[in-house]
């Protein structure tokens, strides 16, 4: 299994703060929008992740985060030259790709939740040719919407319809098997001139290859693509952490407890931003002498494994 986590897109709705800076380099409150899904993809157990951006934006994606070795990860990276549409990134990536199946996350979108990480681990195990993520929202008309049975199998998918058929809306987290790419090489563009991710969808609803796990309302899901949600994403963040203690998102946390780095790497990491929170935070983490205890709180579930 590998990822892709797509940060390109012109950010026109947060012009003028997105007119020099690619919108996923902005802070959700205390760190950047990319680590939110790319640390979705490591809790995954994903650790062969394409980042896709803009020309501009590349280098900046390159300079933050590097090879990912410093997360025990790979990170490769590659360009979108327009924003053609959300499947283009799974042509973009044939060659990352290969033969394997893939779990496409948009780097907008905020996932948080006690059980995310296992509902998210048995889905990948699960999961067969397509795996979608149902939320619901009050305001679906402004997303994909799928509408399912009583049996939860989903029977319709529109994007953004003026007269939504249910109120569930369909994140941006999305898990394909290897006929994605095939797939997303058929599509045409919408009437707004892109390619829509909810055809790729429709195409594997269409061959009864289509599977919807919903999140309940103990979860959170935030996209941060407007002014208003990207406040309403950090305001959450800065409460979750502030009354809680744990950081949403700290990707070095994350591969410190997934076993990919050691304590004296998060301990250098730490100290070398010690004046700020966030390192503070990592020195906490390595200092702890039960880390199996906080381990627990963020959802670990020995028994689901890893996904190869
Ligand atoms: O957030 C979930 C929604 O995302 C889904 O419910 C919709 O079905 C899906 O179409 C998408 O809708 P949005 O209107 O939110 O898509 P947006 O154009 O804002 O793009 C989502 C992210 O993908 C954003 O971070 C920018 C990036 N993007 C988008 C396009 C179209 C690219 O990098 N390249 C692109 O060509």
């Amino acid at each position: 299994m590998k990822g892709i986590i797509l940060a390109g897109g012109s950010g026109s709705r947060l012009s003028p703060s997105t007119d020099s800076i690619n919108k996923h380099l902005l802070a959700v409150y205390d760190k950047p929008m990319i680590y939110y899904p790319l640390s979705v993809l490591m809790l995954g157990g994903i650790k062969e992740i394409m980042i896709i951006s803009t020309p501009e934006a590349k280098p900046r994606f390159e300079e933050l985060l590097g090879d990912g070795s410093s997360l025990g990860i790979t990170l490769k990276y590659s360009e979108q030259k327009q924003p053609n549409g959300i499947p283009e990134a799974l042509t973009l990536s044939k060659h990352f790709l290969k033969n394997d199946a893939v779990t496409l996350i948009l780097g907008d979108n905020i996932f948080y939740g006690q059980g995310f990480t296992t509902l998210l681990r048995h889905a990948l195990r699960n999961h067969k040719h397509a795996t979608i993520f149902g939320y619901r929202v009050k305001d679906p008309g402004r997303f994909g919407v799928v509408e399912f049975d009583h049996r939860q199998k989903a029977i319709s998918l529109e994007e953004k319809p003026e007269e939504p058929r249910s109120d569930f809306a369909v994140t941006g987290l999305y898990i394909y098997d290897n006929q994605a790419v095939k797939l997303a090489n058929t599509l045409k563009p919408s009437a707004r001139g892109e390619l829509e991710i909810t055809d790729l969808n429709k195409a594997y609803l269409r061959r009864g290859q289509l599977d919807v796990e919903l999140l309940g309302r103990g979860f959170a899901w935030m996209d941060a693509g407007t002014h208003e949600s990207l406040f309403d994403a950090s305001e959450f963040v800065k409460i979750t952490q502030q009354r809680q203690g744990f950081k949403l998102a700290c990707l070095e946390e994350i591969a410190y407890y997934l076993g990919y780095i050691s304590r004296e790497q998060l301990y250098k990491k730490g100290k070398a931003m010690k004046k700020n929170d966030y390192g503070a935070y990592l020195l906490e983490i390595a200092d702890r002498k039960h880390t199996q205890q906080y381990w627990d709180t963020i959802d670990r579930n020995p028994m689901l494994g890893l996904v190869e």
